[in-house]
C-alpha cells in the first residue's frame, strides 16, 4: 500500500515535519511504501476562480494531485493556526478539489498536529476534517496532537514521552490496517466486483461534490 505523507508547513524548522517523519517510519515498518513529500514542492497561488477558469490547476496543485492519485492513503501533520485549519493546507485542498474525478475521494487520511501549545493543535484538526470529508476522503477517527512539541523530541527525532510514542505507534498501525482494508473497495479496483462496489460508493459521494460546479476543463 502506498502512503503519501507530508507536513502542511513551509517552515524550515517545522515541528510538524518532525512528527510526520516519525509517522512515516512507523508506516514503513508496517509494510507501507511511504512517499514522504515536502510541502514546499507544492507551492501554489491563493485560489482564484479567474485563474481556475483561465488555466485550471497551477503546477504545484497539479503535482500534488498526481502524488495523491498515486497514493492509496495520506498522512498529514498540520499546524493549528488561530484555533483552526492552516491556511496553506486549506488552499491546497481547495485547488485540488477542482479536479475531476475528485482526487480526494476514497482516500484514507490520518491527521496529526504538533504545536508548542498545551493543546497540541487538536482544534485545528477537527476543522481540517471538514473540507477533507466534504471532498469524499475517509478521515481516520483518531487524530494525534502533540502538545509542547518544541520540547517533545529527543536528539534522534524520537518522542521523549514513551506513552505518547506508544500511542502514536498504535494509531499509525491501526490506520495502516484500516487503509489496507479499504483499498480493495475504494482504491484501484482489482476485480469486476470491486469496480462495481467502487462505482456505487463514488456515486453516493458525488452528491457532496455537486456543491462545487466545474467551470473549466480541470487538470
Ligand atoms: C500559531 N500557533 C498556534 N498553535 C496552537 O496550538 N494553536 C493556535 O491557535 C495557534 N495559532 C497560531 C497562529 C499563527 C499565525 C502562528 C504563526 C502560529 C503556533 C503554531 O502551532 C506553531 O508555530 C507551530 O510550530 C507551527 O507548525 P510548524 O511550522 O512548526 O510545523
Amino acid at each position: 500500500m502506498r502512503i503519501l505523507a507530508f507536513a502542511a508547513s513551509l517552515r524550515e524548522k517545522s515541528l510538524n515535519r518532525k512528527l510526520i517523519a516519525l509517522a512515516a517510519q512507523i508506516g514503513g515498518a508496517e509494510g507501507a511504501e511511504v512517499d514522504l513529500a515536502e510541502f514546499r514542492e507544492f507551492e501554489m497561488p491563493l485560489y482564484s476562480g479567474d485563474v481556475d477558469e483561465r488555466a485550471g490547476l497551477p503546477p504545484g496543485a497539479l503535482k500534488f494531485k498526481r502524488c495523491l492519485e498515486r497514493a492509496d492513503a495520506v498522512m498529514i501533520s498540520a499546524p493549528e493556526y488561530n484555533y483552526s485549519i492552516s491556511g496553506v493546507l486549506k488552499n491546497l485542498i481547495d485547488w485540488v478539489s477542482r479536479a475531476r474525478p475528485m482526487p480526494w475521494r476514497g482516500k484514507s487520511i490520518y491527521l496529526m498536529s504538533a504545536s508548542p501549545s498545551p493543546m497540541g493543535g487538536i482544534r485545528g484538526l477537527w476543522q481540517t476534517r471538514i473540507p477533507l470529508e466534504g471532498c469524499g476522503a475517509l478521515v481516520f477517527p483518531d487524530m494525534f496532537a502533540l502538545p509542547h512539541a518544541n520540547e517533545a523530541f529527543d536528539s534522534n527525532g524520537g518522542l521523549r514521552d514513551s506513552s505518547l510514542a506508544e500511542r502514536l505507534r498504535r494509531e499509525v498501525v491501526g490506520f495502516v490496517r484500516l487503509a489496507e482494508a479499504i483499498v480493495p473497495i475504494c482504491g484501484q479496483p482489482t476485480s469486476l466486483e470491486a469496480q462495481k462496489r467502487q462505482k456505487e460508493i463514488a456515486s453516493a459521494l458525488e452528491d457532496e461534490t455537486e456543491l462545487q460546479p466545474q467551470t473549466a476543463e480541470q487538470g
